[in-house]
C-alpha cells in the first residue's frame, strides 16, 4: 500500500487523475468507478482534460435500493451530473436499485463485473471503514449483494438529502472480493473523519470489521490522503 500526501482535495484529484492518465497509457480499457464527494475534485480534473472515454467501459461500486435513476441523490444521477454528460463512456454500469427482484440483479451485476475486468478502480472511505457499500462484518469473499446500511452511514449521508427519513435503508454494492480482483486501486480519502478509517486501514490487523483493510492484501493501492485524513498515521 502506497501512501501519497497531498495539501488537500483539489492535488489529490489532480494526483489520482495522473494515475489514470498512466493506467490508460498502459492499455486500462475498464474503470471502476465511486460516489461520494471524495472523488469530486478527480471528476473535475477528468472533465477538464482531453481524455476520450468512448472506447472504454465504466462500472460502479454501488447504487441505493430504491430511488430511480433521476432522483438527484441516486448515484446514477451524480454520475451523469459529474462525469457522464461530459465524458460518455462506451458502456457504462451501474446497478439498478429499482429492479424488481434484487437478487438477479445482484448475479447480474457479478456477470457484468465478470465480463469486464476492472483495470483501474477509484475508491472513497466510509468514517466506519466501509468501501463501496460493503458495511463492517462483511465477509471478504462477497461479491455483488444487497446492503442494510448502517445507522452511521445513513447519518452520514442524510447531509444530501432533506432529512434522515429520506436516505435509503439499503443499497446494491459491488463486494470487496470483485473489488480486490482490480488491478490498480485508488483510494482517496479527505478531512478529520476519515483519520480512524486510514489509520486502521492502513496499519491495523485486516480484519471484516474494518473492510478497508482487506486493501493491505492487494498488490497494488495507492492511498491519497490529505493532512487531516492522515493525522491518526504514525509518521515514519
Ligand atoms: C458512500 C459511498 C462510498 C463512499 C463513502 C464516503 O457511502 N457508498 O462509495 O466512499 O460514502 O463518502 P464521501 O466521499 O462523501 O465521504
Amino acid at each position: 500500500m502506497k501512501v501519497i500526501h497531498v495539501k488537500n482535495q483539489v492535488e489529490g484529484g489532480q494526483v489520482a487523475f495522473s494515475l489514470l492518465k498512466e493506467a490508460i497509457a498502459n492499455g486500462a480499457k475498464t474503470l471502476g468507478l465511486a460516489t461520494g464527494s471524495t472523488p469530486l475534485a478527480f471528476y473535475n480534473e477528468v472533465v477538464a482534460s482531453d481524455l476520450d472515454f468512448s472506447e472504454m467501459t465504466s462500472i460502479n461500486l454501488d447504487e441505493y435500493v430504491g430511488l430511480p435513476k433521476d432522483h438527484s441523490q441516486s448515484y446514477n444521477y451524480f454520475m451523469k451530473e459529474h462525469l457522464f454528460n461530459d465524458k460518455p463512456f462506451k458502456e457504462s454500469f451501474l446497478p439498478n436499485g429499482l429492479a424488481t427482484n434484487l437478487a438477479e440483479e445482484t448475479k447480474a451485476y457479478d456477470k457484468i463485473i465478470a465480463n469486464h475486468p476492472i483495470d483501474f478502480q477509484i475508491l472513497g472511505i466510509g468514517r466506519n471503514g466501509h468501501i463501496g457499500f460493503n458495511e463492517p462484518g462483511t465477509s471478504f469473499e462477497m461479491t455483488t449483494h444487497v446492503v442494510n446500511l448502517e445507522e452511521s452511514t445513513i447519518e452520514a449521508n442524510s447531509r444530501f438529502f432533506e432529512t434522515i427519513n429520506d436516505v435509503p435503508k439499503q443499497a446494491i454494492s459491488m463486494g470487496i472480493a470483485s473489488i480486490m480482483l482490480s488491478k490498480t486501486i485508488v483510494l482517496m480519502a479527505f478531512g478529520k473523519d476519515k483519520a480512524e478509517a486510514i489509520k486502521k486501514m492502513v496499519s491495523g490487523p485486516v480484519s471484516e470489521d474494518l473492510p478497508a483493510s482487506i486493501l493491505q492484501k492487494h498488490k497494488d493501492v495507492v492511498v491519497i490522503v490529505d493532512e487531516e485524513a492522515a493525522s491518526a498515521l504514525v509518521k515514519s
